[in-house]
């Protein structure tokens, strides 16, 4: 949450700091500011609103600098207004900075300084780091940095500029995420390392209670003691070209197209002749595994919900205790952890602070910890270590979409790799599943074929009041993420139901203006989810089915049928999700919403 840019170096300051704050905007988007240095003098511009708005304003002021930092706001302390829009000076003009993340002892030291006579001018939490500064400095920034870090609570990533020092900018680390890159003459740091691929690809993800000073010529990291050390740069292996939107009028639709290939990506390496390996990836042992008695699933939003795919998958596979919980409550509940326990960590951007948190807690307790991230080198990533990595791509759409489907993809993997060494896997299931999975990127291409009959389905309905998701079994979770897709971007209510649960209370709020979308594949469970179905229809509800290809029966029930194509009953998620994101695309289209940054959410949540 929050977007932060700096730039130090002979290009024009302003554009630098603009394109990267654009790159950031996905991060928060209720304000946007700049500050740069020139002349020994700070100034700032800010505004709420988008970076486009802060672009015009830079084009119309001629606002140009040496060097500075920029934000992209998501409000947590104080309103949306041009005020509280980051940069924040000091009140003697001598330091200014931006910040991501909470000061949780603000008004503690705001008191403190109001008393000593300094004057704030904002309601937020921020104001009261740089005021802190503004009052300790005396010439020497590390030293000043040092005192803040001693005095403020929470999570920050701060950059800071000094009015006197006219080539350097400071940043500063502790639970939110930084990175910093040095190529030729130019210093860069960001909160998210795409907005630095245009620049170099050799990177330092800051660690927690480490700052760093970037000049032209270099950068140097301390503690927060003030020590300086060395520090390994990563490679990253994103390129700038995939932080495009390239010919889609939307991120999120550019990578709910890219699925196909997404998946063919996770399995590549990881499955061979019919065989799943990941024996490369995690050096365990067969006595390791058989030691971890209990698995946990934890993770937040989309990535939880695709852990409860893997859990149902998993229970097909083997005989596991699993438990699939979200992160912010897996912290604070008294659930049995400890050395029998497995227990894996999901996160698109790896530095969601819930999940960052419960993994810790979960490490502490002596668990087995695995992550699932998009991001390598993400703060979880360092964290926890064991890593299987989602090589989606950077996902720049507010709302998930291709990462869940690479998410359900290695944990379905990784539910086979366990069950396997645990001696729980039979060839003929391993072999079905992989050969299904190896078709699953040629079935998702044929569904985006049928995008216009989705489109025009999701334009028939972008009227109604909300929506149910109803499916059973293994039609559940995408019925989940369904609706989850639809409220972010839509603003629709939408609620997903196991389909059997809805005549126990909610199928009273069922009427004409409330279609019911079921799953509802061949298999098992299709008659019982067909009565459910009729439940709705008697309540008038318009129907819109997900089912298979050559199921002759379903348009009994529904004039609005979405076809799948066949696949084990297994993978039945990878399949179903994909119309229901392009179903919530096109209702969020035809709604005119803003479908890449809808109205208070963040991609990265490093907050709690
Ligand atoms: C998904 O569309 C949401 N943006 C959100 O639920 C997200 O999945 C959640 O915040 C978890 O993020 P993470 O995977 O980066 O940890």
């Amino acid at each position: 949450m929050c977007g932060i840019m700096g730039y130090i170096g002979d290009r024009e300051t302003t554009k630098v700091i603009l394109e990267g704050l654009a790159k950031h905007e996905y991060r928060g988007y209720d304000s946007a500011g700049i500050a740069v240095i020139k002349d020994g003098k700070i100034s700032e511009l800010r505004t709420t609103g988008r970076v486009f708005q802060l672009a015009e304003k830079v084009a119309a002021e001629h606002f140009t600098g040496d060097f500075g930092i920029g934000h992209t706001r998501w409000a947590t302390h104080g309103g949306v207004t041009e005020n509280n829009a980051h940069p924040h000076m000091s009140s003697d003009n001598n330091v200014v900075l931006v910040h991501n993340g909470i000061i949780e002892n603000a008004r503690e030291i705001r008191a403190e300084l109001e008393a000593q006579g300094i004057k704030f001018h904002t309601e937020t939490d921020t104001e009261s780091a740089v005021q802190y500064l503004g009052w300790v400095y005396n010439g020497d920034p590390k030293e000043a940095i040092v005192k803040l870090t001693r005095r403020i609570r929470g999570a920050f990533a701060l950059v800071i500029m000094f009015r006197d020092r006219n080539n350097e900018i400071w940043v500063a680390r502790k639970g939110s995420p930084l990175v910093v890159g040095h190529a030729g003459n130019e210093g860069f740091c960001a909160s998210d390392p795409t907005a630095l691929l245009e620049f170099t690809r050799d990177v330092w993800f800051m660690d927690d209670d480490e700052m760093a000073r970037i000049t032209k010529e270099d950068c140097i990291f301390f503690d927060f003691e003030g020590r300086e050390h060395e520090k390994k740069s990563m490679h990253l292996d994103w390129d700038a070209a995939m932080t495009s939107r390239g010919k889609y009028p939307h991120f999120m639709l550019k990578e709910i197209h890219e699925q196909p290939d997404v998946v063919a990506h996770s399995l590549l390496g990881r499955v061979a002749n019919g065989e799943v390996d990941l024996s490369h990836e995690l050096s365990w042992t067969a006595e390791q595994i058989a030691g971890w008695k209990k698995i946990h699933f934890v993770a937040c939003g989309t990535s939880h919900y695709a852990t409860i795919v893997a859990a149902h998958i998993m229970e097909t596979l083997g005989n596991f205790e699993i438990r699939t919980e979200v992160a912010s409550e897996y912290r604070y509940r008294n659930i049995p952890i400890g050395p029998d326990t497995l227990a894996i960590f999901v996160s698109q951007s790896g530095e969601t602070a819930d999940t960052l948190h419960a993994a810790r807690l979960a490490k502490a307790k002596g668990a087995k910890c695995l992550v699932i991230t998009n991001v390598r080198s993400s703060t979880i990533h360092r964290e926890v270590g064991d890593a299987l990595i989602t090589p989606a791509g950077p996902e720049i759409g507010v709302a998930a979409t291709k990462t869940f489907t690479a998410q359900i993809t290695v944990l379905t993997l990784l539910g086979m790799y366990l069950a396997k060494m645990r001696g729980e896997l039979s060839p003929e299931t391993e072999k079905r599943l992989t050969t299904a999975l190896m078709d699953i990127p040629s079935k998702l291409a044929s569904i985006l074929t049928q995008e216009k009959a989705i489109e025009q389905t999701a334009r028939n309905f972008a009227d109604a009041r909300g929506f149910f998701f109803i499916g059973r079994g293994l039609a559940y979770p995408p019925a989940l993420e369904g609706a989850l897709k639809l409220k972010e971007i839509s603003y629709l209510h939408a609620e997903a139901y196991p389909a059997g649960e809805m005549k126990h209370g909610p199928i009273a709020l069922l009427d004409k203006e409330l279609p019911v979308v079921a799953l509802v594949p061949q298999g098992e469970l299709w008659e019982k989810t067909i009565s459910n179905i009729e439940e709705s229809m008697a309540r008038k509800s318009p129907i819109i089915a997900i089912a298979t290809e050559g199921d002759s029966e379903i348009s009994h029930y529904s004039e609005n049928v979405i076809y799948t194509p066949k696949t084990e009953p297994e993978l039945f998620p990878f399949i179903a999700v994909v119309p229901l994101q392009l179903f919530a695309y096109y209702v969020a289209r035809q709604r005119g919403c803003d479908i890449d940054m809808p109205r208070n959410l963040a991609k990265s949540v490093t907050v709690e």
